[in-house]
């Protein structure tokens, strides 16, 4: 576990973009996906908004994607497989880089055929809460036609595109990246998240 978080870091402060391709196991990942594609199948997985859980704007011009909140209250013995994994990263940045983390909050996300997510920051401008994103990657068979690329948008730099391909993590800071997702041709899977500090 250690060298998996060593690799997303030591990538995010070289780059100010951590990447890692195998961050989930095979396993957990095949897991995950299952959760989310049951989770669509019985209409659990709602439009996403922008903004803060109290201030939520729902604008499918901005984001088309649908999400469902992952919580220890499921009980879903996944689910918290997937948190017992987000604590020891914490416990790792906060002993090796002071982070202060000191909670989180992650969704699964479908982005169906034709979604997309426009350009933004994840900070909101209200609440300075959430200090660092994550993208997991829960996608099999992702080849380069099928787009969905996370697109970043480097100041004064080319853009970088990330293609979601399963079990790759992406690591950055809320307040700093500008991103967005690119069109996909075909439906596709993550979980999302934010290391916050309160
Ligand atoms: C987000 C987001 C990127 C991705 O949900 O805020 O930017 O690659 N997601 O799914
Ligand atoms: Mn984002």
């Amino acid at each position: 576990m250690q060298a998996i978080f060593e690799t997303l870091i030591n990538s995010f402060v070289e780059n100010g973009v951590g990447i890692a391709d195998n961050f989930l196991s095979r396993q957990l990942a095949g897991d995950l996906k299952n959760n989310l594609v049951r989770l669509s199948e019985s209409g659990q997985m709602q439009p996403a908004g922008t903004g803060n859980r109290q201030l939520v704007s729902h604008d499918k011009t901005v984001r088309s994607d649908l999400i469902y909140w992952l919580d220890k209250k499921h009980n879903d013995v996944h689910e918290n497989a997937f948190f017992v994994l987000m604590d020891a990263l914490i416990l790792h940045l906060n002993s090796s880089c002071y982070t202060g983390i000191n909670g989180y909050e992650f969704h699964y996300a479908l982005y169906e055929t034709g979604s997309f997510y426009k350009k933004h920051i994840d900070q909101f401008r209200n609440n300075s809460g959430r200090q660092y994103s994550m993208i997991i990657y829960l996608n099999t068979d992702w080849v380069a036609g099928d787009g969905g690329q996370l697109s970043i948008h480097h100041a004064g730099k080319a853009s970088q595109e990330i293609d979601p391909v399963g079990g790759k993590t992406v690591f950055f800071k809320s307040s700093e990246v500008e991103h967005e997702v690119l069109v996909a041709n075909k439906p596709r899977m993550s979980i999302t998240g934010w290391l916050k500090r309160d």
